[in-house]
């Protein structure tokens, strides 16, 4: 009897527990600085988004399964995740992916980085224009591409979210990737019901997206449960300059501040959000392209498969 009623105490534990494991937030206090050692299950996501976004910028396609992103890939983070989608559209230029991670209860939305040399024009239309008319502006070579794959991403979410009720999910992406996933995050949240209470940003080396305007309605919506993850002295996130086009970034800054992965987090500021103690602290001319290459070890695709990495 008493061993009876412990077991399924135990059980009714192990359910409770593997419940609250599904999907674990962590708590960054901004404005707070934190050593490497006291955010270690931060870093374990970071890697685990980072090869997501790796994969999605390594040609990784549904027909070949997660065979072409090298070390990245030989991570069970992806192994063992169910592609769904993989799209490559060459106009407008945009690659991704979707996959079903069943241990960790969520899906995952990927687009790719800067691969393909064709992608550097993408990544090079800075002129901004409007966001749904009225909600500021944003850069045009993203949000092209962001509408490229927008139907099918938006279709095979819907299906997902129906068939996975109780899975989180998170959009991610390095550098253009990041953008791109801030970008169809929020045009999704505003088109699929449901998706706003259980969606995630993870973002690494994103480049500014639109300007304050804009920033300020992404802030409001999705800047609480965005995590815009910063390496160091990466220069690629200090682009486009403040001064063209009022670019600013939206929330929430984690700035890796050393190559251990020590972390300090942006504060709020009331026009535009970005925090002159974070990443911006570094001056342009210590900036180096390597930072933008290595977010926690890990890198922007498999170099022998892009035909360009940044
Ligand atoms: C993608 O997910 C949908 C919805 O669960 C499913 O019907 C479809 O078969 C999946 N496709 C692949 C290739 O796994």
């Amino acid at each position: 009897m008493l061993r009876a009623s412990r077991l399924l105490t135990l059980l009714v534990f192990a359910l409770v527990a593997r419940l609250t494991a599904a999907y674990q937030d962590v708590e960054l206090v901004p404005g707070r600085r934190y050593q490497a050692s006291e955010v270690k299950p931060v870093h374990n996501l970071v890697r685990k988004y980072m090869r997501y976004s790796t994969a999605a910028s390594s040609f990784v396609d549904i027909a070949s399964g997660w065979t072409s992103c090298g070390l990245a890939c030989n991570s069970p983070d992806v192994y063992d995740v169910a592609l769904n989608l993989t799209w490559h559209v060459d106009i407008p230029l945009s690659d991704g992916l979707i996959g079903v991670h069943t241990r960790d209860k969520e899906i995952v939305v990927a687009w790719a980085g800067t691969h393909r040399y064709r992608a550097l024009l993408t990544d090079m239309s800075v002129v901004t224009v409007p966001y749904m008319g009225t909600e500021g502006n944003v850069h045009s070579g993203f949000l092209e591409s962001v509408r490229g794959a927008a139907r099918v991403v938006e279709s095979h979410l819907r299906q997902l979210m129906v068939d996975y009720p109780d899975y989180m999910v998170v959009f991610t992406g390095h550098s253009k990737g990041g953008a791109e996933a801030a970008l169809s995050a929020l045009d999704l949240v505003r088109r699929i019901d449901g998706l706003r209470q259980r969606v995630r940003v993870w973002t690494f080396g994103e480049p500014r997206l639109g300007d304050t305007h804009f920033a300020n309605v992404y802030n409001k919506e999705l800047g609480a449960i965005t995590y815009r993850v910063t390496s160091a002295a990466d220069p690629v996130v200090a682009m486009p300059p403040r001064f063209l086009f009022d670019y600013c970034h939206h929330n929430l800054e984690i700035w890796l501040s050393s190559a251990e992965g020590d972390i300090y987090v942006g504060q709020n500021f009331k026009e535009c959000a970005e925090d002159p103690r974070a990443s911006s602290s570094v001056d342009f001319y210590d900036r180096s392209i390597v930072w933008h290459k290595n977010y926690l070890g890990l890198p922007p695709s498999d170099h022998a498969v892009a035909e360009f990495s940044w």
